[in-house]
């Protein structure tokens, strides 16, 4: 019996054995292809556009969350900027992901996508499907309503993927410190029904990332999300508080063997047009280039996102060449990590 979670694949004991091993394996082989190789490797699939990197909430697990644990609580004491995209650069991004080929857009980075300006969040996701692309957000679901559902589904948003803890307020808002986890539930159920309603095939997901608090009433979720109609899915916790980390191995993530094959699968940008190279990269330690003077294609095949790949697909012959970003990953090991 296995589990498919988000992140990692969790079987048995044996099969993991003989996971680990294939999965070292095909790190060498693949890193053993890439090597000499700096030209851009074809093309991202998806880009992931932060909107606003502010947010309603202070998880503690999470780099804008965390403000609350510093003296200010008030979302303005990350080291960049708090701020929103301008809607001009939010089109300028989706024509220029759409010219470079990219297949999905995700309104999601940092901060809460759905504090963005409504009507304005309702046209970004027309304008993503009128230039044939997929229409993606990942959310904490507390500041959707019945109505606002509705608009975002007829605007034909493809998928939406809600970020929810615990199935009790104490253990929710452990993990989602200043939601309410009775919103959060009517507002996945609501958009199930405004779903069927409007006969839509938007791919509806409650996302449960399984820690030490939580890990206790997963099974409970899926049952809950089954009845609601809803699909669940466990994501592995990214360490980013050790003392989060679940306790039961199956739970646990697995670090991937280098090098790193995600930044290649996507990009992303900050509210600002700055892009980089990696969902970890919450700082700005490797900006690849600013959208709003070059285009996706001009940045993805530059010289700073060459010279980045050449170090990170080098890593296991030249260590010392690991990027900074790259050495605390929670993802891929590290050599500077043995
Ligand atoms: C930074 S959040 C932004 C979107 C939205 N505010 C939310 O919470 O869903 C992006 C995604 O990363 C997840 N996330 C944040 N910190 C994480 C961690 N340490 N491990 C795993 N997933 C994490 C969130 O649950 C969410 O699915
Ligand atoms: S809701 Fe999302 S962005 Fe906001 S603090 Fe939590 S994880 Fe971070």
């Amino acid at each position: 019996m296995s589990f498919t979670y988000k992140d990692n694949t969790i079987h048995k004991k044996t099969i993991k054995g003989i996971k680990n091993v294939v999965g070292k394996i095909y790190g060498k082989a693949v890193n053993l292809i890439k090597i000499g190789s700096t030209a851009s490797p074809s093309k991202p699939n998806k880009i992931c556009i932060e909107l606003t990197n502010r947010c309603n909430l202070n998880c503690p697990f999470c780099l804008v969350g965390q403000q609350d644990q510093k003296e200010s609580v008030a979302h303005d004491s990350i080291e960049r900027e708090m701020s929103g995209m301008d809607m001009e650069l939010c089109k300028k991004i989706i024509t220029s992901a759409r010219d470079f080929g990219l297949k999905e857009v995700n309104l999601t980075f940092q901060g809460e996508p759905l504090m963005f300006k409504r009507t304005n969040f309702i046209k970004l996701v027309k304008i993503i499907k009128q230039n044939g692309l997929k229409a993606i957000v990942y959310t904490n679901g507390l500041l959707l309503d019945r109505d606002y559902s509705r608009k975002i589904i007829k605007a034909g948003l493809d998928e939406c993927r809600f970020s929810v803890d615990g199935i009790t307020q104490d253990v929710y808002a452990l993990n989602r410190v200043g939601g309410k986890y009775s919103q959060v539930y009517q507002n996945m159920k609501d958009i199930v029904q405004v779903a069927q309603e409007e006969k839509s095939a938007i791919k509806l997901i409650w996302q449960f990332i399984a820690m030490r608090n939580n890990e206790h009433q997963i099974d409970e979720a899926r049952l809950i999300a089954n009845k609601i109609g809803i699909k669940f899915e466990v994501k592995t916790f990214a360490a980013s508080v050790p003392e989060l980390v679940p306790k039961d191995s199956k739970y646990q993530r697995t670090l991937k063997p280098p090098p790193c094959h995600d930044i290649y699968r996507q990009v992303m940008v900050y509210w600002n047009g700055d892009v980089v190279p990696c969902c970890y990269d919450l700082e700005g330690l490797e900006i690849m280039g600013n959208l709003n003077d070059s285009s996706l294609s001009e940045i993805w095949n530059g010289s700073k996102f060459q010279i980045f790949r050449e170090r990170l697909n080098n890593v296991l012959q030249n260590p010392e060449g690991e990027p900074e970003l790259c050495k605390g990953c929670l993802k891929y090991d590290s050599p500077s990590k043995a």
